[in-house]
């Protein structure tokens, strides 16, 4: 069999799993019925297929991410069901797939729908604290560069104050250093 078309047909209950074992099968339609719960993840094993139809039924959860590997589907829709969580990765033939595919199923995300919110909203919230941590390493940088070059500072002064030998070394040094810049 190379076909099958159950559309508009009041079938009802869930789409048996063994459809997808149906290998030669280059057109399935189900659309138009009152299927429920899931698109069986069997259907990846309909190597042949190259129309798949399962619109306008009441089709539950997702979209099983493995259709991708069906290199011959040309037409596929899902469209009116109320399937939920995101659209199978833009590859291969599902990188041709429009929204028309996927239209009226309100709890479906990701290209070519609108992308899932769970990932737009999270790359913002890190960056502010990142900017103020970096903004207060800065800060504590400064400080303390400034406090050990003032530690530096008094501690030769001091050294030079308190031993006498090697402050005429010191000024020998530096009265040298300005004749040769001279
Ligand atoms: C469709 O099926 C339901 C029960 O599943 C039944 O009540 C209804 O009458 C059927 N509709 C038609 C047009 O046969
Ligand atoms: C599936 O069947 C419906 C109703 O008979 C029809 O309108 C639709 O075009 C068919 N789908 C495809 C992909 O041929
Ligand atoms: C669609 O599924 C949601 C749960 O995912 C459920 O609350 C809602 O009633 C369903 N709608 C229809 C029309 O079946």
């Amino acid at each position: 069999m190379s076909g099958l078309d159950l559309s508009c047909n009041n079938l009802s209950g869930s789409i048996p799993p063994e459809i997808g074992y149906m290998i030669n099968l280059l057109i399935l339609n189900l659309s138009n019925n009152h299927l429920l719960g899931p698109i069986p993840s069997t259907f990846s094993g309909l190597k042949q297929i190259e129309s798949l139809d399962l619109s306008y039924n009441g089709l539950t959860g997702k979209i099983p991410p493995q259709l991708t590997e069906l290199s011959f589907l040309s037409i596929f829709t899902v469209a009116h069901n109320n399937l939920s969580g995101q659209t199978p990765e833009r590859k291969n033939q599902f990188a041709t797939f429009d929204e028309k595919s996927y239209e009226g199923n309100i709890f479906l995300c990701g290209l070519p729908l609108e992308s899932c919110n769970t990932s737009g909203q999270s790359p913002l919230t890190p960056t502010i604290p990142d900017q103020k941590e970096d903004y207060s390493f800065k800060e504590a940088f400064a400080w303390s560069f400034a406090g050990s070059y003032v530690v530096a500072f008094l501690g030769t002064v001091a050294f030079l104050f308190i031993s006498s030998h090697y402050r005429t070394i010191m000024f020998n040094f530096f009265y040298r250093q300005i004749i040769c810049f001279y």
